[in-house]
């Protein structure tokens, strides 16, 4: 609106990075500081965002900044004389047709839990009378959003004297695949790829895990989000790619395959993304145009490959005549094409769930929390957020 009003404030952050000569700093990927002599609001350690072992460790401190023009809004600042300024703008906005303000920032405001949950209630027809038992992920993850649900989710039990079930973030996807297959039991073999996991599960039983294979540096949903920005598509780059992919060729660019050495089961897909990114850099230096679509398409064939291989490799080494995908990623449609194909060859039933309950989303929690609780999983009130929590740990 042309700042027609005048401009909205909001605050900023600035960040401050150290490598640090420890092989572990915090023990956590995040700890906030409330303290008022502390100048820093958290301090993030990389490395328990990722498995692996590293000699160092970086962290950044993360502190509180005045915004400026320019600079990255990162919060409102709902104060009286932002907030009536903002209504406003909202007035206008009211006018506009199919046009909708959504988020932190598009609604210049903080989301109450409660709130959110009252919402979900009014959706699904029910009050928290009709709830037998409260299912919250309590890992991996980041470790404020972590808490914000276990400590809703520990209050509603008490409150309401219903059983506890934590559940695990990567136990939610895989568990979205009983939503709508009921029929399916395990043991069956699940690849779960989302935008920070690859894994290739072998799920045992109800709530038993064994871990075949999984990314040794990006997922593969990141890569889509990466070489999405590459080619100007924007963030989340996944549905973007795999949309532009249909009008291109996938054998213009052959880009490379990483398999490695010693752990077939694994995957890598940070080489393939610097493939693609020194390709679009090549064809800049060099003046000439390159199709985005083609890039997009030849992309998807490479990763969607080598999933595909893996996860057959391991079916059939495993003896597994189920297979299930799971994760932001298996929505993907020429992922789904290629590994129904693969399964029919080999006799293999394959399951996936709808899109809506492959990216992120509470009913695969409940799910998850369903056959945990069946069988006999409950937690106490000291049930804590794990930042780092590994799959099959209680
Ligand atoms: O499972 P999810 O919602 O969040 C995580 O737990 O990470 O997955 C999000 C990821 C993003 O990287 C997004 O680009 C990717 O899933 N994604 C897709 C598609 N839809 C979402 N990737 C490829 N093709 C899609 N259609
Ligand atoms: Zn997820």
């Amino acid at each position: 609106y042309d700042y027609c009003y005048g401009e909205l404030e909001y605050r900023s952050l600035r960040f401050e990075e150290e490598i640090l000569d420890t092989d572990n700093y915090q023990g956590n990927a995040v700890v906030n500081y409330n303290e008022y002599e502390v100048p820093y609001t958290r301090i993030i350690e990389h490395k328990h965002f990722e498995y692996g072992t590293q000699h160092k460790t970086v962290i950044t401190k993360e502190y509180p900044a005045t915004w400026h023009k320019g600079d990255e809004p990162y919060y409102p600042m709902n104060d009286e004389k932002n907030n009536t300024l903002y209504a406003k703008y909202k007035e206008l906005a009211d006018k506009e047709n199919k046009v909708i303000f959504g988020g932190r920032l598009g609604m210049y405001k903080y989301f109450d839990m409660h709130h959110v949950i009252e919402e979900a209630l009014k959706e699904a027809d029910v009050t928290l009378d009709d709830i037998d038992v409260v299912g919250v992920t309590y890992g991996p993850g980041l470790v404020g959003a972590l808490l914000v649900g276990v400590a809703e989710a520990k209050a509603i039990a008490y409150a309401k004297k219903l059983p506890l079930v934590g559940v695990h973030h990567i136990e939610g996807h895989i568990s979205a695949n009983y939503i709508e297959h009921p029929d399916l039991e395990p043991p069956f073999l699940c690849l779960v790829a989302s935008g920070g996991h690859t894994h290739l599960v072998c799920v045992k039983e109800y709530g038993e895990y064994e871990i075949l294979g999984r990314t040794r540096d990006d997922a593969a949903g990141e890569a889509y989000d990466k070489v999405a920005r590459a080619i100007g598509l924007g963030y989340p780059g996944g549905p973007k790619i795999d949309r532009i992919a249909k009008e291109g060729n996938p054998n213009a660019v052959k880009f490379p395959k990483a398999h490695i050495e010693g752990a077939q089961y694994d995957f890598s897909f940070s080489g393939l993304k610097s493939a693609v990114l020194n390709y679009i850099n090549g064809c800049k230096m060099k003046g000439e145009s390159f199709d985005p679509a083609d890039i997009a398409a030849s992309f998807q064939k490479a990763v969607v490959e080598v999933l595909v291989e893996n996860s057959m490799k391991a079916a059939e080494d495993y003896g597994m005549y189920k297979f299930a995908i799971a994760g932001g990623v298996a929505s993907n449609t020429a992922l789904r094409a290629a590994m129904e194909e693969a399964c029919k060859e080999r006799e293999i039933r394959f399951y996936y769930p709808s899109p809506v309950y492959c990216t992120d989303n509470a009913a695969m929690i409940g799910a998850a929390a369903f056959y945990e609780y069946l069988s006999g999983t409950r937690h106490g009130w000291d049930l804590n957020a794990v930042p780092n929590l590994k799959l099959g740990e209680r």
